[in-house]
Formats: C-alpha cells, sequence, structure tokens
C-alpha cells in the first residue's frame, strides 16, 4: 500500500521535468494520476512509463491558460477515477527579457499559463475536492519570486502562485483542503536555460544556480507525494523550498510588528526626514543577490 493509494490526482505540465517526475512518483505511490501536458506526445510517454512500471494514469493535452480545457482536464480525472484529491499546479513558462525588452504577447502568455492556468485548475479541482470531503493542492512557486535579474515577469507569476496560496488555504481550509507552495530546484529544461546566462553577481559566494546540474527532478518529487498525502494532514499555507536535499519552511513576517515611526499628518518632506532619520536602517536587502538599496550602500 502506498501513502497515496485509493486516491486520484492531477499534475499539469507533467510532460517532462518536474512535472513528470511527480507523476511518475505520484503514480508509484499509489495514486491514479491525470499526466497532463500541452504537449500531449510528452504526456502520453509519461503515462506510458507509468503504466509499464504497473501505475495508473492517463494522458490530458488541455491547455492551463483556456478555462474550458480546464473545466474538461478536471471532468477527465472524474470520469476516469471516480474522485480527485490532489492537484499540482506546475505548469509554467518561463522567459528573460530585461523590462524595457519585454513583448506584451510573452508577458501575457506567463500570466495566462503561470497564474490564470492556476486559478483556473484550483476552480475547477477545489469543487470536486469539497464535495468529495477534501483534497490537497500544491503550487509551483519559485525561489524567482524574491528577485533574479531579468526575469521580472515571471518573478511576479511567482509570488503570484506564493500569494494565491497563502489566500486559498485560508478559503479551502474548512472544506478539507490543503494548499501548499513549493519552490523546488532541479535541472531541467527550463533551468538548463536560466544557466546559459551568468545569473551570478560577481560578488555573490553562492549564485543561485549554484550545483543544480546534479539536482535531479525525481529527487524533488517526494516532496509533492508528502503533501498530496495524509502524511501532510495539518500542513497548509506553506511554502517550502527543496532542491532535492535541503528541505526549508519559507518564513513570512507579513503582520509582524515591522519598524516603524507613528506621527499625524504625514507631508512629503517628513517622509522624508523619517526616511532619512529612523527608518534608513531598516531598508531591506532585496533580490537573491541580497542588493542593499543604494542609499545603505553609500
Ligand atoms: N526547474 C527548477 O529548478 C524550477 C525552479 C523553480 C520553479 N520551477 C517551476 O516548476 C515548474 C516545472 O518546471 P520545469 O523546470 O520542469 O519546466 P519545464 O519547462 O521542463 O516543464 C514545464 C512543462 O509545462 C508544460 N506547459 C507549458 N504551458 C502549458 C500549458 N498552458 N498547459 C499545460 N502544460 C503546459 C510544458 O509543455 C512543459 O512540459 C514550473 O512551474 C517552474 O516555474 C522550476
Amino acid at each position: 500500500m502506498g501513502v497515496l493509494s485509493g486516491k486520484a490526482a492531477i499534475v499539469t505540465g507533467a510532460g517532462r521535468g518536474l512535472g513528470r517526475a511527480y507523476a511518475l512518483d505520484l503514480a508509484a505511490a499509489g495514486a491514479s494520476v491525470v499526466v497532463n501536458d500541452v504537449d500531449e506526445a510528452e504526456a502520453r510517454a509519461v503515462v506510458d512509463d507509468i503504466t509499464a512500471a504497473g501505475g495508473v494514469a492517463v494522458a490530458s493535452g488541455h491547455d492551463v491558460s483556456d478555462p474550458e480545457a480546464v473545466d474538461a482536464l478536471v471532468a477527465r480525472c472524474v470520469a476516469a477515477f471516480g474522485r480527485l484529491d490532489g492537484l499540482v499546479n506546475n505548469a509554467g513558462l518561463y522567459h528573460e527579457a530585461r523590462p524595457w525588452d519585454e513583448t506584451p504577447h510573452a508577458m501575457r502568455r506567463a500570466v495566462l499559463v503561470n497564474v490564470l492556468g492556476a486559478l483556473q485548475c484550483q476552480a475547477a479541482a477545489s469543487a470536486v475536492m469539497r464535495d468529495g470531503g477534501g483534497g490537497a493542492i500544491v503550487n509551483a512557486s519559485s525561489g524567482g519570486m524574491f528577485g533574479f535579474p531579468s526575469v521580472s515577469t515571471y518573478a511576479a507569476t511567482k509570488g503570484a502562485l506564493a500569494a494565491l496560496t497563502y489566500s486559498s488555504a485560508l478559503d479551502l481550509e474548512a472544506a478539507g483542503i490543503r494548499v501548499n507552495a513549493i519552490s523546488p530546484m532541479a535541472l531541467t529544461r527550463m533551468t538548463a536555460h536560466a544557466l546559459g546566462r551568468d545569473l551570478a553577481p560577481s560578488t555573490q559566494d553562492a549564485p543561485p544556480l549554484a550545483g543544480i546540474e546534479d539536482k535531479a527532478p525525481e529527487s524533488v518529487a517526494p516532496l509533492v507525494t508528502f503533501l498530496l498525502s495524509d502524511l501532510a494532514e495539518g500542513i497548509t499555507g506553506q511554502f517550502l523550498r527543496f532542491d532535492g536535499r535541503r528541505v526549508s519552511v519559507v518564513t513570512t513576517n507579513a503582520f509582524a510588528d515591522h519598524p516603524h515611526v507613528t506621527a499625524a499628518g504625514w507631508t512629503p518632506a517628513s517622509l522624508a526626514d523619517a526616511f532619512a532619520g529612523p527608518l534608513a536602517r531598516h531598508l531591506q536587502p532585496y533580490g537573491v543577490e541580497r542588493r542593499l538599496p543604494p542609499r545603505v550602500r553609500a
């Protein structure tokens, strides 16, 4: 008996890379899996791999950016397996561009697939899970949301998935649906592309993609299997980072007592005084290189 025996799950973007590894691991843990990818031939090949290993899976070539296709994707899971217990919002697009080189098409496509795709899948899947008594959703965010050079569109979409996770975890808890986000790290088509250029500032000891050549998607998959299983009962609203060896909990301090100054009748001049005075030493580093604002560096 695997930890997912009797459960059914959808993995989007599972024709290659991390999604493929998740689908194989979920199936090996006993889940019946819908292997979704807009590249349907790749999805079918993954289904063949799962069935050859004794697992149960069906393929889906639905495009997660299309709401009607998403409804059909969820319906396929219910038709094939009679239930839906897990959703992995993994499908994603990545591109690099300086802000002034962005094109409306690339920006729009990234938001449609990465953000709207996840929202649409969550909407359709959560209705089925609610009626079935519960479930679990995993959203593929990224360390990119903390700031990498030349990926502002991608980073914005991945930050949106973290925000989606926190709010949805609140909404869906009463329905018995857990929602968590992960920041994975593995060598795939996507990261091989990112490796093709130098993301590492010369001053940085540990560049963001350091060591990724040795990180296989298969090593990340157990975290997704765990999060979709009952072993993760009580874990929701979390953002977990995992490179296959080190698993960590990304901290939030959204409502901590931030450094602050209180006054009445603020003006631009009095705000300038506050930022020159008590708030000056609290300005935060930004981006994975933890760059300090120029005012602090000076
Ligand atoms: N590889 C990493 O280290 C890493 C790091 C952080 C986040 N991620 C995230 O993990 C996810 C998987 O990344 P990967 O490295 O395996 O990428 P990948 O490019 O190898 O695979 C992504 C898959 O998504 C599919 N896809 C794209 N658009 C789709 C659509 N509209 N509908 C259905 N499927 C679609 C693609 O065909 C592809 O098979 C992505 O969301 C990515 O942002 C990956």
